[in-house]
């Protein structure tokens, strides 16, 4: 093929154009990317005396554990506590243990800052809580005095002087048997933090938001997905019960099958869009919940003349998170809570997937919720994307659009091409969610008999790959696009594959994980024409040439899904400044079976497949041969004036 790069410049690339979705599945926030160590802390959103409301926790020598209501909790968010009673017969060291999410990483130096609630009706002796192995080994330990009986914070810190060799361990809390024989206590609201992202209180768990961070997210679409919606009206994300202390949040029965903390609040979320230099793409319950209404005839949409309490919900949201510094009840709330100046926002997605309601959200939801949201905020300039079917008419007239796609590789390069001939007609396209889910038709989301990923692969990389250079070749169009789901813990979790998979401490990057980050961190301003344009023609080669205006950088992303390797001429009608090249490729390279495709990176083997950095002469400062090897994704740099 020969392909020559030109200086002319099509259209500015929209800076939002590569980001993240994100909502709580596979723990991707509770015991994911939300740092606190100690899982079920505050028996939220558990049933009482059942053997699944003790989720995390054990008993240590005998001692009777149960969660109960029958107690006045640590707040009236909180009414659930931990019943520790002690038999009489016990003696020496005794009590119960919090097994974390799936173990507990413990690191020399690192600071743990912990907390917990606690009272008993007799009981006046010590406490002791420690960080220590399954097998017994101490890591750090402290002893809590002053029991009484109404519950009182204590607070205490631990810094290991060892590392552990592994996960396997826990957080204990036990007192000497003898003198507690007979007692009942009752213990609520644990917690405990390692050091976090830019060490923010409550904040996010240093590797997973680094990795985040790493790929240059320019947008972050929030709190889903499925999770914003429910499995009823009455528990679906509610944004006013995840802000403030963690004692007032009173967590909730996420949709992905465990209970979400929300100590991953909707503050804590706009700090950190704040620390990515990234813009929130705000979705906001649109009257449509996601439970099993099997025996209803229709999803049970809630009716026009119910909507407005659910719209003047929405309105308040953005009061508090937009109302300049103390200029209402809700800001002077915000600046308590940490955060005087407004936050930005701009996007605001109204729904998710309401293709599943279409009717309803053209006969009305759609527009009481702009038309609502719009009187309110005249002066905003807020934009609303819509997640109906894209040919549903809507008034007003959708200006963006949500659009989700799961599907097997060839979807994704074939569809590379969709946008060259999107209408120009002032609409914008949302990639809000998409990935290689499965190599078989029909099977996408199906199981792995029937070619559902566990792991992103190779070949899927390079299709999503193929897909995203005509996202940006279009991002005139394309203004967002996030690739979906991102995290899995892998000890729990209900969607496979995901960007990076991890366990207590150990992180996996997957080779989509690598894709973004080569797409997203080489972005020009402008995109550049190239001749030929890519077309089914030149398939299996895709590509998308673009300029960067201030660094003077020119960027071609030259995606070969095929199963041989192919040689490019290319060619530059303006001179690459000092006759050279950069490359950086993900590929098989090196890797012993030449033509597997379908090769990952996992928790075992997280260093398969890595971006590879090189670089080559230019003949004349306009000319090169380049071998693009077989299913490969390369990013070539130039310098230019
Ligand atoms: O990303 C997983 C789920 O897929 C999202 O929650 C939902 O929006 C989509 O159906």
């Amino acid at each position: 093929l020969n392909l020559q790069i030109t200086q002319n410049m099509t259209h500015a690339i929209s800076p939002t154009l590569y980001g993240y979705m994100w909502e709580d599945i596979n723990h991707s926030g509770d015991g994911g990317l939300y740092a606190e160590l100690l899982q079920n802390r505050a028996f939220q959103s558990v049933i009482p005396n059942t053997g699944a409301a003790l989720q995390g926790w054990q008993s240590i020598s005998g001692a009777f554990l149960t969660v109960t209501a029958g107690t006045t909790g640590v707040s009236s968010a909180l009414p659930n506590s931990l019943q520790l009673s002690i038999p009489k017969t016990a003696k020496g060291p005794i009590g119960f243990a919090n097994t974390g999410y799936w173990g507990i990483n413990i690191q020399a130096g690192w600071k743990y800052t912990g907390s917990l609630y606690m009272k008993a009706p007799n009981y006046r002796g010590s406490v002791t809580v420690a960080l220590a192995s399954a097998s017994g080994t101490v890591y750090g330990s402290t002893t809590l005095w002053g029991i009484s009986d109404t519950y009182t914070k204590y607070t205490f810190t631990f810094t290991p002087s060892a590392t552990a060799p592994d996960y396997n361990n826990l957080f204990t809390v036990t007192l000497d048997g003898a003198s507690a024989a007979g007692e009942t206590l009752y213990f609520g609201m644990f917690s405990l933090f390692p050091p976090t992202f830019r060490g923010r209180e409550n904040g996010l768990r240093m590797d997973l938001a680094q990795a985040l961070f790493d790929t240059g997210p320019k947008l972050w679409r929030f709190p889903g997905g499925n999770n914003l919606e429910g499995q009823t009206w009455e528990e679906r994300w509610k944004w006013n019960e995840t802000i403030g202390p963690i004692e007032n949040r009173p967590g909730r029965v996420g949709d992905w099958g465990y209970p979400n903390t929300d100590g991953l609040g909707l503050m804590e979320y706009l700090d950190w869009i704040e620390d990515l230099e990234a813009v929130p793409i705000l979705g906001v319950w649109a009257g449509l919940s996601i439970g099993n209404y099997s025996d209803l005839p229709d999803w049970p949409v809630v009716p026009a003349d119910e909507l407005q309490p659910y719209i003047d919900d929405v309105i308040n949201e953005i009061h508090f998170i937009t109302d300049a510094e103390d200029s209402s009840e809700l800001a002077k709330l915000r600046s308590q809570y940490g955060h005087p100046a407004p936050y930005n926002l701009t996007y605001i997605e109204v729904g998710n997937e309401d293709q599943f309601a279409p009717d309803s959200y053209q006969a009305y939801r759609w527009q009481m919720f702009v038309d609502g949201i719009n009187a309110s905020f005249p002066d905003l300039g807020l934009q609303f994307l819509a997640t109906s079917p894209p040919s549903v008419a809507l008034n007003p007239p959708y200006l963006k659009i949500d659009f989700h796609q799961y599907a097997t590789p060839g979807w994704f390069y074939n569809a590379s091409y969709m946008f060259d001939t999107y209408p120009r007609n002032g609409t914008q396209w949302f990639m809000g969610e998409y990935a290689v889910t499965g190599t078989e038709v029909g099977c996408e989301l199906g199981s792995p008999s029937c070619g559902r990923l566990l792991y992103p692969t190779l070949e899927g990389a390079c299709a999503e790959a193929a897909f995203m250079t005509g996202m940006e070749r279009n991002s005139d169009v394309v203004f967002a696009s996030a690739y979906a789901p991102s995290l899995e813990n892998i000890n729990s979790y209900q969607w496979t594959p995901n960007i990076i998979t991890f366990d207590a401490g150990r992180t996996a990057k997957s080779v989509s994980y690598y894709n973004q980050q080569l797409f997203a961190t080489n972005l020009g301003t402008h995109v550049l024409s190239t001749n030929p344009t890519p077309s089914p023609s030149t398939a299996p080669l895709y590509w998308v040439a673009s300029h960067h205006a201030t660094n003077h950088l020119v960027f071609l992303k030259v995606v070969n899904t095929g199963s041989y390797d192919l040689v490019i001429n290319l060619s530059f009608d303006f001179p690459v400044v000092g006759g050279f090249g950069t490359a950086q490729q993900l590929s098989a390279g090196l890797y012993p079976t030449p033509g597997v495709y379908n090769i990952s990176n996992t928790l075992e083997e997280p260093d398969v497949i890595m971006p590879v950095a090189s670089s080559f002469g230019i003949v004349d400062a306009t000319a090169l041969n380049y071998t693009f090897p077989q299913s490969s994704i390369t990013v070539m740099t130039f310098a230019v004036d």
